[in-house]
């Protein structure tokens, strides 16, 4: 995921639409979570969403949060001296309609540190005790002041033992943070991380005991090659990967691409231009292809197919990159909604209604 997370908005990007939302997702019910969260249905499968700064602007959040159960923010930064910055990329302007969509459909809003090229600071934090320590309560800071739920950390990648143990040190100083104040207040705040399912991240967190201190752990399936991307098999590689290692399937998400890769070149194109350009893709299941078979993409089947997989296999969720390259989710047309509709078959609500009866 290099080349993706720093283009500059594509023109055809998800605009607003004036349409219908698929009837379900319209429904909300009321009242927090018992534990103070805002998705009550802590348990249930989730749905983890990387919306990037460049898709902030014409986003419709309301359609958002109505399909996704974690909206995650991307991203800020932590310098060396443990202060969180690059606050240009958070999305103060939209804060009220981001919160209340969150509120209706109980969507968790979770802000990410870090990300390629992201990740200058956290050497020099983590090999610090203290410096750790401060950004954990910063973070804690930071996740209160604005009315978020939690924090991922998204540093790719350690490099070397000691930085891993660092990692590994941070995840577990902030879930300390973050369960102290749970204590003090009832509400208890997310601490996700990402990993490159090469066979080997694996292994380091699940030696680490990573599980024991974050609610999850994203699988970034995809960028993989040659040939296509994301495929299918990838997905089922990734999860004998876990059992194999010993990754804590329970809390791990199976990373889900919303672009294609071109096979040839280094060249990527969101899901939204290709099959807006061949209209077949985004009918009857699309395909995996764009017709000159450049292009390796998840179409509609393999989007539902792969959540299927992540639910038969006992995963956490899946976890999407990103929000923005699909249409919008009220679209026939949007993998998104593709999701939504595998994982909420009768509809988002009436399914945590009838969990809670
Ligand atoms: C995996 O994680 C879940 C949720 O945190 C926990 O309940 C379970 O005991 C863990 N399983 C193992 C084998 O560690």
């Amino acid at each position: 995921m290099w080349i993706t997370r720093y283009r500059r908005p594509h023109p055809l990007a998800w605009r607003i639409v004036a349409l219908a939302l698929i009837a379900a997702a319209t429904v909300t019910a009321s009242g927090s979570g018992e534990d103070g969260g805002a998705n009550p249905d802590r348990g249930a499968f989730v749905v983890a969403g990387y919306l990037p700064e460049w898709r902030y602007e014409g986003a419709d959040w309301d359609a958002t949060c109505a399909h996704v159960t974690h909206l995650i923010l991307f991203s800020m930064e932590v310098t060396e001296d443990a202060k969180l910055t690059a606050s240009d990329r958070f999305p103060h302007a939209h804060l009220d309609a981001i919160k209340a969509a969150s509120m209706k459909h109980h969507c968790e809003l979770v802000i990410s540190i870090g990300g390629n090229k992201r990740t200058g600071g956290f050497p020099t934090v983590a090999k610090d005790k203290a410096l750790t320590r401060k950004l954990a309560r910063t973070l804690l800071f930071f996740v209160k002041q604005h009315g978020l739920h939690g924090v991922d950390f998204n540093w790719e990648y350690p490099n070397g033992k000691e930085e891993w143990r660092g990692l590994h040190r941070m995840l577990k100083i902030t879930r300390r943070v973050f369960d102290r104040h749970r204590d003090e207040t009832g509400e208890r705040l997310t601490v996700s991380t990402t990993y490159y399912p090469d066979g080997r991240q694996e292994k380091i967190l699940a030696d680490f005991g990573a599980a024991e201190h974050v609610d999850m752990a994203h699988a970034m399936a995809y960028d993989f090659g040659p040939g296509g991307h994301s495929t299918m098999e990838l997905a089922e590689n990734v999860i004998a990967n876990m059992e194999r290692l010993g990754l804590n399937k329970s809390i791990a998400t199976l990373g889900l691409p919303f672009y294609g890769r071109s096979k040839w070149q280094s060249g990527w194109r969101t899901y939204e231009d290709l099959a807006s350009e061949h209209p077949s893709l985004g009918t009857n299941g699309g395909g995996d292809e764009d017709p000159s078979g450049e292009y390796s993409f998840n179409g509609l089947d393999t989007i539902a197919e792969k959540v299927r997989l992540a639910k038969t296999a006992g995963l956490r969720g899946v976890m999407i990159w990103e929000l923005g390259q699909d249409f919008h989710p009220g679209d026939g047309r949007s993998l998104l909604g593709a999701i939504a509709r595998e994982v909420w078959p009768e509809g988002r609500t009436k399914r945590l209604v009838r969990d809670e009866l």
